[in-house]
C-alpha cells in the first residue's frame, strides 16, 4: 500500500483514494441538453420533449445516457424542468434509505403536474423501481411505467421506438452514446449468456452477441478525434468478450492504447480473467475500479442462483486484483431474500462482505421478475427479514468503505470531472482509483483538477480547492 499522506500528486497508480464509486447519495446530476434539443422535433414540426432525472452518483449515469439516447432516437427534445416536459423519466437509486423519501417528493409534485394536464407520462427506473416498493409507489402515484435496472430497455417501447429484440443487430451500429461529449460509453457485447435463477435479461436480450474488435476500435478512434476523454466498455458479462483467439483483456489493451480513460462494466467473476485484473494495475489509462458482481456470499445460494463459481474463487479472484491494483477500488451486487436463503446464507454473505472489504456495493431485495425461474421457486423470504438482511448486508459494506476512504484523506489526487458544479456547489468528479469526490471547481466535465482529499464518507470523498489550474 502507498502512503496517503503528504503532497506527493496520485498518479493514476500511485497512492490515490479508494472509496465507495457507488450507487449512493441522492445527488441531482442535471445534463446539458446539447445536440438533444436541436434534434428533438418530431414530424409534422410538434416537439415532443422529456425529462429525465437521475439520483445517484455516476453509476447511474450510464443508465441515463442509454435512456438519454433513446428519447433521442424516439425524437423528444430533452428538457430540464418538469413543467415543460411531455414525459418524465426518474433514475433512481436505492442505497440510501432516504433515496425512496426524495424521490417520493419529486412523484407527488410530478402527479400534480399530470392533474392540471402539463405533464402526461411518468416513467421510474433504476433501483428503485426493482425493488418491492415499486408496486406501492406505482399505485400511490400513478406512474405509467415503472422498470428495474436490468430492463430499462423497455421503456424503448414506452417512447415509441422498436423493442430492443427488433433493434438488436451483431454490428450494433451507434452503440457509443452521446458521441462528441466528453464521457461516453460504448457497447462491446449484448445479451448474456449466463441462466442466473433471477435475472429477466437472458430471457429478453437473448444470449450474447459480441462486437468486432475492429469495429469498436474504429469507433473508439473516432470518439477520442471527436473529443471523448473517456470511454466505459458496457455490456451484461464484458469480460466474456471473445472473438477467434482473442479474449477481453486483449481488447481492453488494445482500448487502453487509444483513449486516454477507459473503464469497463459489468463483469462476471467466472470470466473474470487474472491477466485482465493484472492489465488494470499497469495500464496508466485504465481506472483502477473493478465492478464485480458476487450476489451471495454463500455456496448454496450461488448453486441455486446458478452462478457457475464457488465463493472461494470468488475470493482469490478479489485476492489477485487486490495485489495488482493495491490502490484500486471494488464495487459488487448483492441480492438479499433470494428463495430459500437461510439465517446461514445470509451470514455467509457477512463473512464474505468482511473478507473483500467492498468499498461500494449495490445491494438488492430480491423482487420476483416474471419468466425467470427464481419467480417459481418455494421458499419465498418474509419482506420483514429481507428488509433486515438488506440493512445488514448495507452496513457492513458502509462500514468497510467509510474505514477505507477515511485512510484516504490527506492525498493528493488526480480528480476527473465527470459533471461540472452542481446546485449543492461543487463539481462531481473520479479519482483513477475510480473513487466518487465532491470538489469545488469550476472546471468543465472532461477536465482533470488535482486536490487534496480533506473528508470522507462511505460513498464519496471530499477533496479541498484544486492545486493550479485544471488541465
Ligand atoms: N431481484 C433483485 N435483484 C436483481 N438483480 C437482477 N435481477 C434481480 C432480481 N430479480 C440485481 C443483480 C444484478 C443487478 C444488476 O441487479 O444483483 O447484478
Ligand atoms: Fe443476468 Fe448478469 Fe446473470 Fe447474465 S450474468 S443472467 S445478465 S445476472
Amino acid at each position: 500500500m502507498s502512503s496517503t499522506s503528504g503532497t506527493e500528486v496520485a498518479g493514476k497508480k500511485g497512492s490515490g483514494t479508494t472509496s465507495a464509486a457507488a450507487p449512493v447519495t441522492p445527488v441531482l446530476l442535471s445534463r446539458k441538453p446539447s445536440r438533444i434539443r436541436e434534434e428533438g422535433v418530431a414530424s409534422g414540426g410538434t416537439a415532443k420533449t422529456a425529462c429525465i432525472r437521475t439520483f445517484g452518483c455516476q453509476m447511474n449515469v450510464h443508465d441515463s445516457d442509454r435512456i438519454r439516447r433513446m428519447i433521442r432516437d424516439a425524437g423528444y427534445a430533452e428538457v430540464q424542468r418538469y413543467e415543460e416536459a411531455d414525459i418524465v423519466v426518474l433514475n433512481t437509486c436505492y442505497v440510501r434509505e432516504n433515496a425512496v423519501d426524495r424521490v417520493k417528493g419529486h412523484l407527488g409534485e410530478l402527479s400534480r403536474l399530470k392533474k392540471e394536464g402539463r405533464v402526461s407520462k411518468v416513467a421510474l427506473t433504476g433501483c428503485i423501481g426493482a425493488a418491492s416498493e415499486a408496486s406501492e409507489l406505482e399505485k400511490q402515484y400513478g406512474i405509467d411505467l415503472v422498470l428495474g435496472t436490468h430492463n430499462t430497455y423497455e421503456l424503448a417501447e414506452f417512447v415509441g421506438l422498436p423493442g430492443m429484440e427488433e433493434a438488436r443487430t451483431p454490428e450494433l451500429p451507434g452503440a457509443a452514446e452521446l458521441e462528441g461529449e466528453h464521457s461516453t460509453f460504448v457497447t462491446i457485447m449484448t445479451g448474456c449468456n449466463y441462466v442466473c435463477s433471477y435475472c429477466v435479461v437472458p430471457s429478453v436480450r437473448g444470449r450474447m452477441v459480441c462486437r468486432t474488435m475492429e469495429n469498436l476500435l474504429g469507433e473508439v478512434r473516432r470518439l477520442v478525434a471527436g473529443g471523448t476523454r473517456y470511454v466505459t466498455l458496457l455490456g451484461q458479462t464484458v469480460d466474456a468478450w471473445r472473438e477467434d483467439g482473442k479474449r477481453f483483456s486483449d481488447l481492453l489493451e488494445r482500448v487502453a492504447d487509444e483513449a486516454p480513460r477507459v473503464w469497463f462494466t459489468t463483469s462476471h467473476p467466472s470470466n473474470m480473467e487474472d491477466r485482465t485484473l493484472r492489465l488494470i494495475g499497469v495500464r496508466d489509462t485504465i481506472v483502477g475500479r473493478l465492478h464485480l458482481p458476487v450476489q451471495s456470499g454463500s455456496d448454496r445460494m450461488l448453486k441455486v442462483m446458478h452462478r457457475g463459481y464457488k465463493s472461494d474463487r470468488y475470493r482469490r479472484k478479489i485476492e489477485v486484483f487486490r495485489e495488482a491494483v493495491p490502490e484500486g477500488s471494488l464495487s459488487t451486487d448483492i441480492i438479499v431474500g433470494h428463495p430459500g436463503e437461510t439465517e446461514e446464507d445470509h451470514e455467509e454473505t457477512l463473512r464474505l462482505i468482511e473478507d473483500c472489504g467492498f468499498d461500494a456495493a449495490y445491494v438488492f431485495k430480491f423482487s420476483p421478475r416474471r419468466g425467470t425461474e427464481a419467480a417459481k421457486l418455494p421458499g419465498a423470504v418474509p419482506d420483514k427479514v429481507a428488509q433486515r438482511r438488506f440493512l445488514e448486508v448495507l452496513r457492513a459494506i458502509e462500514g468497510n468503505a467509510l474505514t477505507r476512504n477515511r485512510a484516504r484523506v490527506g492525498s493528493v489526487v488526480e480528480i476527473y470531472v465527470r459533471h461540472g458544479r452542481t446546485g449543492d456547489g461543487h463539481a462531481i468528479g473520479e479519482t483513477w482509483s475510480g473513487h466518487a469526490v465532491h470538489v469545488p471547481t469550476d472546471a468543465e466535465a472532461g477536465r482533470y483538477v488535482t486536490a487534496a482529499i480533506e473528508g470522507a464518507g462511505p460513498h464519496v470523498l471530499y477533496a479541498g480547492d484544486p492545486v493550479g489550474p485544471p488541465r
